[in-house]
């Protein structure tokens, strides 16, 4: 159990860029800190307590390991090894929990093992490593160093827990190791944890061979979960969890860890759990390495899944990989994938806290939201299986440059939730998504912001990319009829146009963005009026851009058709938010209560179709009304009465907290991009800085949450938890701020005819260097600001010569794509 702790520590690790690693030095955080494991094939969530689980294709219905969520503590169950001292009986983990000795500090100063807590009782150093796709965990106590490494192999159904034990004192010792985790009982994680009539008398766990096999019936076939261990000889195990664990006890004090020897269970029904022991016998300073494996299977002959995939049985995985040489092998790959993934963008600021961000944790929380939506975190339980169709979309944003050829494969899947109609399904669920033949929703189903963000990843996919025809493209709609990827573009547009409400905003329907806001049939909202005619621009720009004139000049035509009807939105300061079904207006200063909200005001500056003296009175409104120190609040005041003819189901929320009046993250992304069009450098970096997690390195008791990772929302100056941040990893806010900060202060951005260089910056910065990947050209930019300027380019040089011409009549400069090589090193001079 964890100690108390006497001294306010505000920092629990720090930054190893050079290794991309973040490195916890206390594993007391104040809330768990997670990491993310393997691929979508097999992934898997640890803690810095090695709590967690596993899932094979999906945290909802292809579970592996069991997780209790919101449990006490929050992550348990997960991936444990004890260690046990025969001599003594003594015994703690690998992992600072489940066992929780106190604490020595960290790792680097483990050398004195006399040291002892107040009590007498020897205390242990322990660390953690989170590094991209593995976890390190490292611990001392009393003279046995252990190093326990989590990771899944590059394109493997398995998991390895490797894990190396020294003796550094002089005499010897005999140390038992046992793995444990709970097995789940069912592949649905909804079965496994609810349905207990059922799911307790399904499971079936054997000893073969030496490895424990969880063979369960399902309706295809049997399947097969498996564990081993290679490197020492098997000195007992458990399969049944409540043999290992006995009665009245928890995680802390299993009885056979206690003991010292597993009782051989078996079980059929109840409970399954891994439990193999090991007996290492160690010299002084000897090191052994016990490889723990576990994965997806067959018990006998090799099969293929339902998608193709052939899974071996475990056997023959562990004969393959289960040497230190295979570990090594494979550890090393996953860093060089990651490195390889990463290396499409990486910088040099002057702010140290934004290299951390941009070049490790912040592009591998994109590819984690790309990779896992919102299904798999400690707070996404699985319930959330499928790709949400908004946050898809914005997901991809963020990942284009460094892995295009996903991306479109994800693009042309999404394009295929979109209704003949226009709109989109809610929800897509890629293993069973049948295009052509899902049901239409209906209108009151519909979110009206969901297809309105389709014209933007799409331009930007063309824009990266230059694949112009994949425009041309032809591809299914959800329910019925076909057509080419720009016509789903101008058929979302449409979609909108076919349901204006009275006033001529969108009607609102069951959502805009805010999922709690519900304009119905009858209400209209200015957020996703603004969502629509940024989409009109986007396609009036692509359509210019590919020689489609005729829309081009539809999308400017309606486009000039809304001017009214957006200058009618104007409150006296800023924009509104909606108007009901009854006629009130949300967002305007007539209320008493959120008179003013974030979303249509961003939008207004971003989508550049309002009145640029327009754009700057929203964004100074926001400034002087929504922003604080950890962050821009979504609206206040916040919320608490009804307002006529609004569903707002944020009223469930105290004020302050998520979408009422809290600090939601994925919308302040959009400050730093609507001051980077307006151009006010300080200004988005004010607002990047004060939701950057890194920057709460040394606050993490105020943010409590992981400082490598952003989170969904911060609670709001309203709220007595002011400055705590809660739901970090799957958030439209991981792309939507790297967009920011990368395109839109940094100023790096993709257009068809070539790439735009247009900083945006704050007071004082000399300059940054970026590379960047853009067509499969690696480029390096090294951006020169002598004046301190926020924007303006005055030359770009490549080895020396002037480009010509970067002058198009826009902000920064034009570097077209036909004067870019691979390799180039480009000298870009503000002014
Ligand atoms: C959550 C949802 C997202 C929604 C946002 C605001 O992040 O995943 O779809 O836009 O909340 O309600």
């Amino acid at each position: 159990m964890a100690p108390p702790r006497t001294e306010a520590l505000m920092q629990y690790g720090y930054f190893d860029d050079a290794a991309r690693e973040y490195v916890i030095t206390r594993p007391d955080t104040p809330r768990s800190w997670s990491n993310y494991l393997g691929s979508r094939l097999y992934g898997g969530i640890i803690t810095q307590g090695a709590g967690g689980y596993s899932f094979y294709k999906s945290g909802g219905t292809g579970r592996v390991l069991r997780f209790r969520f919101n449990g006490v503590p929050q992550d348990e169950p997960g991936r444990f090894v004890y260690l046990r001292d025969d001599a003594d009986g003594d015994f703690w983990s690998a992992s600072w929990q489940p066992v929780g000795k106190t604490l020595r500090g960290t790792v680097e100063a483990h050398a004195d093992d006399a040291t002892l807590d107040a009590a007498g009782n020897p205390t242990q150093a322990s660390s953690v490593r989170h590094g991209l796709g593995y976890s390190i965990f490292n611990s001392s106590y009393r003279g046995i160093d252990s190093e326990a490494t989590f990771f899944i192999p590059q394109g493997q159904a398995f998991e390895y827990w490797s894990v190396k034990v020294t003796n550094t004192t002089d005499a010897p010792r005999t140390v038992s190791l046992f793995s444990y985790a709970e097995l789940s009982n069912e592949w649905n994680y909804r079965q496994d944890l609810e349905n207990l009539q059922y799911s307790q008398y399904v499971v079936v766990c054997r000893m073969k061979d030496g490895m424990i096999h969880r063979l369960n019936s399902t309706r295809e076939r049997t399947s097969e979960l498996w564990f081993g261990m290679a490197g020492a000889d098997v000195a007992g195990f458990d399969t049944d969890r409540d043999a290992f664990l006995g009665a009245y006890r928890t995680q802390s004090a299993p009885i056979a860890v206690e003991r010292g020897a597993c009782s051989g269970s078996e079980t059929t029904g109840d409970n399954a759990c891994s439990t193999i022991q090991a007996r290492l016998e160690l010299a002084p300073g000897e090191t052994r390495q016990v490889i723990y494996m576990m994965g997806v299977g067959a018990p006998d002959a090799s099969w293929e899944d339902a998608d193709g995939v052939a899974l071996r049985p475990g056997r023959e995985i562990m004969a393959e990989f289960g040497t230190p040489e295979a570990v090594s092998r494979e550890l090393e790959a996953i860093r060089e994938e990651w490195r390889e993934y990463l290396a499409p963008l990486q910088v040099a600021t002057p702010d140290e806290q934004m290299n951390s961000m941009i070049n490790v944790w912040h592009a591998y929380q994109t590819h984690m939201t790309f990779n896992w939506s919102r299904g798999v975190s400690l707070i996404e339980a699985g319930d959330r299986d499928g790709l949400g169709y908004r946050d898809t979309v914005q997901d991809m944003l963020a990942v284009i440059h460094a892995i295009p050829d996903a991306v479109r494969e994800r693009l042309n899947m999404i394009l295929t939730g979109q209704t003949e109609e226009g709109g989109a399904m809610p929800l897509v669920k890629p293993l069973t998504h049948n295009p052509g033949h899902e049901k239409t929703p209906t209108l009151e189903q519909y979110r009206s912001d969901d297809p309105l963000w389709l014209p933007i990843t799409v331009a930007n996919f063309v824009y990266e990319t230059g694949d112009v025809e994949y425009l041309d493209q032809v591809l299914p709609y959800a329910d019925h009829g076909e057509a080419t990827v720009f016509e789903h573009l101008k058929q979302a547009i449409q979609f909108s146009l076919n349901h204006l409400g009275n006033n001529g905003l969108v009607q609102g329907l069951q959502a805009d963005w805010n999922d709690c806001i519900q304009f119905g049939t009858t209400g209209e909202s200015m957020f996703s009026t603004f969502l629509m005619a940024n989409g009109m621009r986007v396609i009036a720009e692509l359509a210019d851009q590919t020689g489609r004139h005729d829309d081009a000049e539809w999308a400017r035509h309606v486009l000039d058709g809304l001017e009214p009807v957006l200058e009618n939105a104007w409150d006296g300061e800023w924009y509104i938010r909606g108007i009901s079904s009854t006629g009130a207006k949300l967002g305007s200063d007539a209320l008493d209560e959120g008179k003013i909200y974030l979303e249509p005001n961003v939008w207004a500056a971003i989508s550049g179709t309002v009145p640029e003296a327009r754009a700057v009175g929203a964004m100074d409104s926001v400034y002087e009304r929504l922003s604080t120190e950890h962050g821009v609040a979504l609206c206040a005041p916040a919320h608490t009465k009804e307002v006529p003819g609004v569903g707002l189901s944020l009223l469930v929320f105290p004020p302050g907290h998520k979408e009422n009046g809290g600090i939601f993250c994925h919308a302040n992304a959009w400050t730093i991009v609507a001051e980077g069009v307006l151009g006010r450098g300080d200004r988005a970096y004010e607002y990047y800085r004060a939701f950057l997690p890194a920057k709460y390195n040394d606050q993490a008791e105020l943010h409590q949450v992981e400082p490598y990772v952003y989170s969904q929302f911060v609670h709001g100056p309203e709220s007595p938890r002011f400055g705590q941040a809660r739901n970090p990893w799957l958030t439209g806010t991981a792309s939507w701020s790297y967009v920011g900060v990368t395109q839109y202060i940094l100023g790096i951005r993709p257009e068809l005819d070539g790439l735009r260089i247009d900083p945006c910056l704050p007071e004082g910065w000399g300059g940054f260097a970026i590379t960047r990947r853009f067509r499969g050209m690696n480029l390096t930019i090294n951006v020169v600001n002598v004046d301190g300027l926020a924007t303006g380019v005055s030359s770009v040089t490549i080895e020396g010569i002037e480009v010509a011409p970067f002058d198009d009549g826009k902000r920064g400069a034009l570097v077209p794509v036909e004067a870019l090589a691979d390799g180039d090193v480009l000298t870009v001079t503000m002014g």
